[in-house]
């Protein structure tokens, strides 16, 4: 199989580890390993402590299974197939689709969520949002009219990276509906689910909503812990998940196993760890809000209601690429060109990540880079 790069991920690539101030990042602050083993109850502490670092069984850990479940309302272990949350990405779309099926994606997206659908041969089309006064909203007619005979995958996202766009319940229960009268599936990718800012309510779970609903979730953002590598499907359709189990055999086999001790931790501490996040991603809205107020000539923002990331669209002449590389060449800050999303998204818009601990330094440095060049 060819496929075309994957921009974001290449654009990380050059820059993640040699910059001095990410400000683009779409994971919360990284929790240190010590900090995470302390927080084990016994049970997971015995288990690392004896752990033997053989294969594991493919589907995942039993007891991270089982843990996992208990996140849903209608999910059981069984429920629950383990992997790499990209991992699952591609592997989900090689097992249900077909060369010549139809896939409606939201847009701008992780790019794996249409790629792997593009370069299997299918037909993609994107549900972009509108922009309006409560910022980005994706407007459910506007999948309804997306929809074809052949439309085989909805493929949605929220909390949405980027936008930060969450629909309400009654949006989703809509989106779930128009796929159940036609027969098609819909691929949930939840990564940013548990990051709803005060105020929002968070919306179901796809898989508890609808028999043929599969949801993706796993550690990396709301949990602090992506280098785990630890995500998951969920769905009572068990048949997709034997599928899916096949597919792997050819990518990882297993997972990690001091991985899934490391995961089955960190869910258990799930009500801490999310917090000190949302604590976090408050402070930081606050300062950002103060930030664009400032520089509202050049920027247009609209706080969004969840997850960690948003997509401020710029006001200047100077396009959002060439922004992003005078400030990353004078100041060493990196900010996320809307580039990177594809040409199809028209908008000159860099992408802000507020899940990081020192956002508030990088923030200083594009202020100073704003006042001496523009
Ligand atoms: C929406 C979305 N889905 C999936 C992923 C993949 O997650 P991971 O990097 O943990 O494999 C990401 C990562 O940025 C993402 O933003």
């Amino acid at each position: 199989m060819k496929i075309a790069p994957f921009e974001l991920e290449r654009y990380f690539a050059k820059y993640e580890f040699s910059v001095e101030h990410l400000l683009c990042c779409s994971d919360c602050e990284p929790l240190g390993m010590q900090e995470l083993v302390s927080m084990a109850d016994e049970e997971t502490r015995t288990m690392w402590e004896n752990l033997t670092l053989g294969y594991t069984e493919s589907d995942g850990l039993p007891a991270l299974r089982q843990q996992i479940a208990a996140l849903y309302s209608n999910m059981a272990r069984e429920d629950v197939f383990v992997a790499a949350p990209e991992e699952l990405i591609f592997i989900l779309m090689n097992t249900l689709l077909e060369k010549e099926d139809h896939v409606v994606t939201t847009y701008p997206a992780y790019q794996s969520l249409y790629q792997v659908a593009l370069s299997t041969g299918c037909t993609v089309s994107k549900w972009m949002p509108e922009y309006g006064n409560d910022g980005f909203r994706f407007d459910v007619e506007q999948l309804k009219d997306l929809l074809c005979d052949k439309t085989r995958l909805i493929v949605i996202n929220f909390p949405h990276n980027p936008t930060g766009a969450l629909p309400d319940g009654d949006e989703i229960r809509a989106v779930v509906e128009l796929a159940r009268e036609r027969g098609i599936y819909i691929f949930s990718d939840e990564m940013y689910r548990y990051l709803e800012h005060p105020g929002t309510e968070r919306i179901a779970s796809v898989c508890d909503l609808y028999e043929k609903g599969i949801s993706l979730s796993g550690m990396s953002k709301s949990f602090s812990l992506a280098g785990l590598r630890i995500g998951w499907l969920a769905t009572s359709d068990r048949e997709i998940l034997g599928e899916a189990a096949c597919f792997k055999d050819y990518t990882t086999i297993c997972n990690s196993a001091p991985s899934e001790i490391l995961a089955l931790m960190g869910l258990r501490s799930k009500e801490r760890i999310v917090s000190g996040n949302l604590e976090l991603i408050r402070g930081n809205l606050d300062l950002l809000d103060e930030f664009f107020q400032i520089h509202e000539t050049l920027f247009e923002w609209k706080k969004p209601n969840a997850g960690s990331v948003a997509f401020p669209g710029l006001k200047l002449k100077k396009g959002a690429a060439d922004f992003c590389s005078g400030l990353l060449a004078e100041k060493g800050v990196l900010l996320l060109p809307s580039r990177v999303y594809g040409s199809e998204w028209q908008g000159e818009n860099v992408r802000i990540g507020f899940g990081r601990r020192n956002m508030q330094e990088g923030l200083e440095r594009l202020d100073v880079y704003i006042r001496e060049n523009l």
